[in-house]
């Protein structure tokens, strides 16, 4: 009997109760001659299958009202709606969470009077104020018939996520998790269940016009990795940094579908060419991905998303996870 280490098991994709009988040789499997992937590469295989075995989920593009013009918000969320625009972000920040003070639940109200599209509220404000005032947020996000506004709170805020997320629900909001880019998304893999949405920040919150940090793509790919593995309702936002380019396709390629845009929209000579460019590339984004994938794997493999880097057995090793390899390497 040989004894084997844990890496050539789970390398050779047998079980720890099937005994490894295949010999490695500088990690390369002596029955296909495959490379034994790294612990970070079959990770990011696992992530990527998943989150490419669910169906593409709608894109949504939601203007940031920080490049606005402040002394007529009313007339500006109006030409927002009329851009086209499936939701409007208003950020929140008290000089405490983050470095910079823009406006409270009273603006956000006066607001609704203007236009009828969903808001959304991002809170970037300390854990006292978030839970002192969440009612009054909660509340000046609802649509014009009491609609569910969507409230999203910092994890790095909140010392009781999981009970803020539920009060915002108990109020007809719809609760939403952000995370800012040092944080992992280990932190919130515990309120998936809990919410509707989550933000993966992609430049550090408190300013507009900063450039956009791709090293968060990996987040974002985990993320809907677990939210398909669990079988979740939810959507994943990226806000910061977010343009009509590379930003938003590789992003939609990771698997967001909402994408708040402040500079990268108001940027355009009208707000619904800005809209407009916005959706075209992250639908373009969305699909380069899922056409990748339908092109590599088969139908039948399709359905059920593979476990992770399972080994044919040797009589069918037809090179098939070889195309996932490369998927993964292309991806
Ligand atoms: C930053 C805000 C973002 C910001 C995005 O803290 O949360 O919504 O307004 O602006 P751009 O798209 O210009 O980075």
């Amino acid at each position: 009997m040989i004894k084997s280490t844990y890496l050539s098991q789970r390398y050779c994709g047998l079980s720890r109760l099937q005994r490894c009988t295949i010999r490695h040789c500088k990690g390369r499997c002596t029955n296909c001659n495959r490379r034994a992937p790294t612990a970070r590469a079959s990770n990011r295989a696992t992530h990527v299958r998943a989150a490419a075995a669910a169906e593409p989920r709608q894109v949504q593009i939601i203007p940031s009202v920080l490049p606005a013009d402040w002394a007529n918000m009313g007339q500006c969320v109006k030409e927002l709606e009329e851009a086209g625009v499936d939701r409007i972000q208003f950020d929140v920040m008290d000089g405490n969470f983050v470095p910079n003070l823009t406006f409270g639940p009273e603006m956000i109200a006066a607001c609704r009077n203007y236009c009828d599209v969903p808001f959304e509220t991002q809170l970037m404000v300390s854990n006292y104020n978030s839970d002192t005032m969440l009612e009054e947020y909660v509340n000046a996000t609802k649509g014009l018939n009491g609609e569910p506004g969507v409230v999203i709170v910092h994890v790095e805020a909140c010392t009781h996520l999981h009970r803020s997320l539920s009060k915002i629900r108990d109020m007809g909001g719809s609760p939403s998790v952000a995370l800012n880019p040092h944080t992992p998304a280990e932190l919130v893999l515990n309120v998936l269940d809990l919410v509707d949405h989550v933000l993966v920040m992609t430049v550090n919150p408190g300013f507009g016009g900063q450039a956009y940090i791709p090293t968060m793509l990996d987040k974002i790919t985990q993320l809907r990795s677990a939210i398909v593995e669990r079988g979740l309702d939810v959507d994943i936002e990226v806000d910061g940094g977010i343009k009509a380019d590379q930003t938003i396709m590789e992003c939609a390629a990771a698997g967001a579908n909402c994408f708040i845009a402040g500079s990268g929209m108001f940027a355009y000579p009208t707000l619904k060419e800005g809209c407009d460019a916005l959706r075209a590339k992250a639908l373009e984004g969305q699909k380069t991905f899922v056409d990748a994938y339908r092109r590599a794997v088969p139908a039948a493999r399709r359905r059920t998303p593979a476990p992770v880097w399972m080994h044919p057995p040797a009589a069918t090793c037809n090179g098939t996870c070889m195309m996932m390899a490369n998927l993964v390497i292309e991806a």
